[in-house]
This record gives structure tokens, C-alpha cells and sequence, in this order.
């Protein structure tokens, strides 16, 4: 293990909205920040593109000035994170052929349905541990073949975002198995592209890079990417992994039965599992984790805090950037009984992933009367993101997979009403996150594994996590009342879709 007192490494997480850099010591404190936004194309309804020139030039600038404000301390290696599914496809020179597809991108509906005509939706799921979803990687290059069969005809690579940026600082193409999860190629039990799912969807292994464990080391900065960045060249690269996979790691959850509820615009429910579980339904994600042997099954909230935003925003006409209303909002709604007296919400705003897994579904308030007002319809609202989260709990449960702590991180967790709120509706104790530097901070970790600053992953999260605040404990009436209403609110869903009331069905 290296001690070297100066020792760093950088972590870097390409989000969606901005690329966010930091450099960690063997210590395990943050001793700088960077971070660059980009914008977010949405040439059509339900598309969702991004530059990778963009990417790169965020990520470029960053790492010059994590470079510049961490003086002449020595940097072990570099970890990569990333928005995961999105597409970059690349010509054989190395030149983007078009903006990439990314997560949030639902143009593929036609695709998946192809995927399942080609391999059965079982056999799917019983090699990816996943359904076909519209923003993952394997039906959006079906999509280009069918849309744009010239820029298909050019590529020679398909990367996953942050591998884009690893290829420009590395020259290098290789990615890890918890992102290669999100491309529907990879069999989640041997870590690496099944084969049947290639030769069926007609893919050439040739486009995709390598597949990895997390900490491996996989590629250095090379002469170009040095110049480019200001990292010394030769500079070790870890694999990384997803988002969601280096988040769990920078909120200390590497070991099997440890899980995070995180409530940011989107919210998910995430838990470490050391054998290769997936939904047989295909409601919750299943992945491979960025820990090596391990996995994760997640459940997707599309609209969670993003769902009070909407209510701050669009409904009552304040500026929900302001985070104040959202104080004001649950100061309102804190004496109101569960239940809202009456009135129910489903929070599919912008469809939802799990468990139905309908990009078609939409909101709704239920149960209206004359005797609720503005403060009904956002306790209902709060309590219905909380009832989404519920149902991705209750899959968990069925299949054995009772988190055995449970933290609670993101924006939406701050708010005390909503802690406890939500501890009563998922009927278990909540551990809230002391502090959160998500996925760059994984990232970070994952190359102090990699590169031996610390000795594994217990020593890492050990170092670098700090511990929890006072666990959030559900009050027994609140989780009565919650149970019957979680019953009513399950019924929601297949009424309205049954009815025919989402989308143009
Ligand atoms: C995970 C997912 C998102 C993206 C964007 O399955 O789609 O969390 O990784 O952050």
C-alpha cells in the first residue's frame, strides 16, 4: 500500500446536466473541486442528445484545474464515472459520427420491441438481468441501422460516455461491467457481451471495448491526452464504473445487503447483492456492481424531487431553483394526516421505469374533493414519489433482498418531514447520508483501490465516508395507515393503463 503522504487521485463523473472532478487523499478528504455543464439537445419529443466534443472539452478543463489547485501533490491514477446507456458512436478514425443518444432518450420504443421479438423478453432478462428499455445502448445502434443507415454504415466503435473520455485521454477503449450492464449486451453472470445477444441483434463484438473489473487498471495518459489535460502521461486509469454503481461506493455501500434510497430529480433505490439477482419480472434494473463479484438490483423513480419541482414550479408558480420552497411546501403539509385525507397521486410524470417499466404512463391526482386544497395536493404528491419507492422495496423484499441498512442521500433527503415520511412508508429504519460527493468521489476511490492507496474497499470507504447522521425511525401508526394506503395506490396504475388512459393507446 502506497503511504505516501501527498498521494491523490482524481475522480471524474460525466453527468448529464455537468462533469464534476475531484481529487481525493490517502487520507480520504476532498482536497479540490471541479466542475464544467454542457448543454442538453432535445432535437424532438422524447429525444435526448448530447455533444461528446462538449464532454470532452468539461472534462478537459476540470482535470486542468484539479491539476492547477493540487499543486505538487503526486496523483496516483484516475478514476472515470458516468452517466450511464448513452451512445457515442465513433468512425474508424476516432471521430463522432453524431450527438450521442443518451439515457433519458425514449425514441427506441420500436427497437426494444424488436430486441424481444428477436430473443423472447425471458431470455433477455435471464442474460442481462434486464427488459429491453428505451435508454439503454442496444436498441438505440438498432435504431441508427434503421434511421440512419449511413452514419450506421460508419462506425467502428460504440462507446459508453465516460469511455469516450478514457479513449481521448488514453487512446485506449475499455469500459467496466457495471456500465456495460446498461447496454443490454452483457451477461451480468460472466461479467462479459453474451454472445447469443450479439450475434441475434447482429452487433460485431469488434465496435465494444473490453470489458473490466472497477479498480483494474486499464489503460495511461497518453502524450495526448497529457497535453490536453495536464495529467502527467503514463498516469494509471482505472475502469470506474456507472453512476449509480461509483454513487454506492462514495456513500460506503460495498457489501452485500448494504442499500441507498437516494431522492434527487429522479430518484433510485439501490442495493448490493453479492450473487447475480434480477427481477424475473424485469421491474428493477439488475447490474453488475463496480466492487468486483458483486451486483446491484435497482428501482428507477423517474419523477421524485423532480416531481415537487414540477408542483413548486408549474403549478404554483414559484422558482423551485430557489430551494426554499420546498421548506415552505412541507412546513404546509406536516400537519396533515397520512393520506392526505383522501387523495392520492401517482407520480409517473414523465413515464416510468420501475416496475412498469411504461414510458407511456403519466401522473394523476385521485380522489380529489372540494374540501382539499394546494396543501393536500402536495402532501398526496410526496407521500406518492414515497409510495413509488415503496413498490421497488416491496420487489426487493420478494426476492429476499431486505437491505440491512438502508441510507438515504440526495437533495430530497435533507428535508426532515420527508425523512420520516418516507421511513414510515418504506416501514424501516433510515440511515440519512452525512455528506455526498457521489459518483466522482466513487470514482475517486475506485482508483485509490486500483492504484493501491488503499488497501481495499472496507479501508477506502473506512477512510473516506464519513458515518451517517441519526438513523430516521418509522413511527408505528404512520406505517398503519401507509400500509393500507400502499394497497389503494397499487391499484392506480393498472386502472388508468388498463383503461387505456395513458399515451396514445
Ligand atoms: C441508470 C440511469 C441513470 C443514468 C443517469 O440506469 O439510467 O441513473 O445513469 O445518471
Amino acid at each position: 500500500m502506497t503511504t505516501a503522504r501527498d498521494a491523490l487521485t482524481i475522480g471524474l463523473d460525466l453527468g448529464t446536466s455537468a462533469l464534476k472532478a475531484v481529487a481525493l487523499d490517502a487520507a480520504g478528504r476532498i482536497r479540490a473541486r471541479a466542475g464544467a455543464s454542457y448543454p442538453l439537445a432535445t432535437p424532438r419529443p422524447g429525444w435526448s442528445e448530447q455533444d461528446p466534443e462538449d464532454w470532452w472539452r468539461a472534462a478537459r478543463d476540470c482535470l486542468a484545474r484539479i491539476r492547477a489547485a493540487t499543486g505538487d501533490a503526486e496523483i496516483l491514477g484516475l478514476g472515470l464515472s458516468g452517466q450511464m446507456h448513452g451512445s457515442v458512436f465513433l468512425d474508424a478514425e476516432g471521430a463522432v459520427i453524431r450527438p450521442a443518444l443518451l439515457w433519458n432518450d425514449a425514441r427506441t420504443g420500436a427497437q426494444c420491441a424488436e430486441i424481444e421479438r428477436r430473443l423472447g423478453r425471458a431470455r433477455v432478462l435471464e442474460i442481462t438481468g434486464n427488459r429491453p428499455s428505451a435508454g439503454f445502448q442496444a436498441p438505440k445502434i438498432l435504431w441508427l441501422a434503421e434511421q440512419e443507415p449511413e452514419a450506421h454504415a460508419r462506425i467502428a466503435r460504440v462507446l459508453l460516455p465516460k469511455d469516450f473520455l478514457r479513449l481521448r485521454l488514453t487512446g485506449t477503449a475499455a469500459t467496466d461491467a457495471a456500465d456495460a450492464s446498461g447496454t443490454l449486451l452483457l451477461d451480468i453472470r460472466t461479467r462479459d457481451y453474451s454472445p447469443e445477444m450479439l450475434d441475434a441483434l447482429e452487433i460485431p463484438r469488434s465496435w465494444l471495448p473490453p470489458v473490466h473489473e472497477g479498480p483494474e487498471i486499464v489503460a495511461h495518459i497518453d502524450a495526448a491526452g497529457a497535453a490536453a489535460s495536464g495529467l502527467p502521461e503514463g498516469l494509471p486509469v482505472v475502469a470506474g464504473g456507472g453512476d449509480n454503481a461509483c454513487a454506492a461506493i462514495g456513500a460506503g455501500i460495498v457489501a452485500g445487503g448494504d442499500g441507498v434510497c437516494s431522492i434527487g430529480t429522479s430518484g433510485t433505490l439501490f442495493v448490493h447483492a453479492e450473487r447475480a439477482v434480477a427481477d424475473p419480472e424485469g421491474g428493477l434494473n439488475a447490474f453488475c456492481a463496480a466492487v468486483p463479484g458483486g451486483w446491484h438490483l435497482m428501482g428507477v423513480v423517474l419523477s421524485a424531487g423532480g416531481a415537487l419541482a414540477w408542483f413548486a414550479e408549474k403549478v404554483l408558480g414559484e422558482t423551485a431553483a430557489e430551494g426554499a420552497v420546498f421548506d415552505r411546501l412541507f412546513a404546509e403539509i406536516a400537519d396533515l394526516p397520512a393520506g392526505a385525507e383522501g387523495l392520492l397521486f401517482l407520480p409517473y410524470l414523465a413515464g416510468e421505469r420501475s416496475p412498469h417499466m411504461d414510458p407511456d404512463a403519466r401522473g394523476a391526482w385521485v380522489g380529489l374533493s372540494l374540501a382539499h386544497d394546494r396543501r393536500h395536493m402536495a402532501r398526496a404528491l410526496v407521500e406518492g414519489v414515497g409510495f413509488a419507492f415503496a413498490d421497488c422495496l416491496a420487489r426487493m423484499r420478494g426476492l429476499g433482498l431486505e437491505p440491512r441498512r438502508l441510507l438515504l442521500a440526495g437533495g430530497g433527503a435533507r428535508n426532515p418531514h420527508w425523512r420520516e415520511i418516507l421511513a414510515a412508508q418504506l416501514d424501516r429504519p433510515l440511515l440519512p447520508a452525512a455528506a455526498e460527493d457521489g459518483p466522482a468521489l466513487g470514482a475517486a476511490m475506485l482508483a485509490g483501490v486500483g492504484t493501491g492507496m488503499f488497501a481495499d474497499f472496507g479501508d477506502a470507504v473506512a477512510r473516506c465516508v464519513p458515518a451517517a447522521e441519526t438513523e430516521v425511525t418509522p413511527a408505528a401508526d404512520a406505517v398503519a395507515a401507509y400500509g393500507g394506503l400502499l394497497a389503494r395506490y397499487r391499484k392506480l396504475y393498472p386502472a388508468l393503463a388498463g383503461a387505456g388512459l395513458f399515451g396514445e393507446r
